[in-house]
């Protein structure tokens, strides 16, 4: 296993549309073994494959990591696709490992249903709400080229950017557990 180099915002590996992966094998498994370990390594509760520059449809999750919160389990999946999501939303913060510093709020659907491939190519679907169906939503987001950032209203999106764009002193490591995606 090996921690890779993330890709920030505005890199422009963030904005394609990730290919399907055809084949679950070796090379996939260590894809998903590394950036789970990219994903702890930056203190993240979630990671896509484009975030590390590859070009493929692959997520992890582990979006509590709290033992006094009730720890969930890291998930990784393959091609993962929404199947369902509730008509009732919630708002809450969200940041992302590619915009380190960068929070806002996001409303989303309050729960999901997810099918994918595991790490044996065999079909999961994982049904779940709250903060997992909110990190779930995000990362296949970033498979198809969209950043937590598109849904604010413009004003807000460019005083943020502007922000993080102008701070140089912004560093790769985050300090605290940041709760990025
Ligand atoms: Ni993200």
């Amino acid at each position: 296993m090996a921690v890779r180099a993330l890709v920030y915002y505005p890199d422009d590996r963030l904005r394609k549309v990730g290919r399907k992966v055809q084949r679950v094998d070796d090379e996939v498994r260590r894809l998903l073994s590394d950036m789970a370990e990219t994903m702890y390594a930056f203190r993240g509760i979630g990671l896509a494959a484009p975030q590390v520059g590859v070009n493929r449809r692959v997520i992890v999750v582990h979006a509590v990591q709290d033992e006094e919160r009730g720890s969930s389990s890291l998930i990784g999946m393959v091609n993962p696709e929404i199947i369902e999501k509730s008509p009732e939303q919630e708002m809450a913060e969200e940041g992302c490992m590619s915009i380190p510093g960068v929070h806002a709020d996001v409303l989303r659907s309050q729960r999901v249903v997810v099918e994918g491939l595991d790490a044996d190519g065999n079909r999961v679907r994982i049904e779940t709400d709250g903060l997992e169906a909110r990190v779930f939503l995000h990362e296949i987001d970033h498979l198809n080229g969209v950043l937590f950032i598109d849904y604010l209203d413009s004003l807000t999106r460019d005083v943020l950017l502007k922000k993080y764009l102008e701070d140089t002193s912004r560093q790769v490591e985050s300090k605290a557990p940041d709760q990025e995606a």
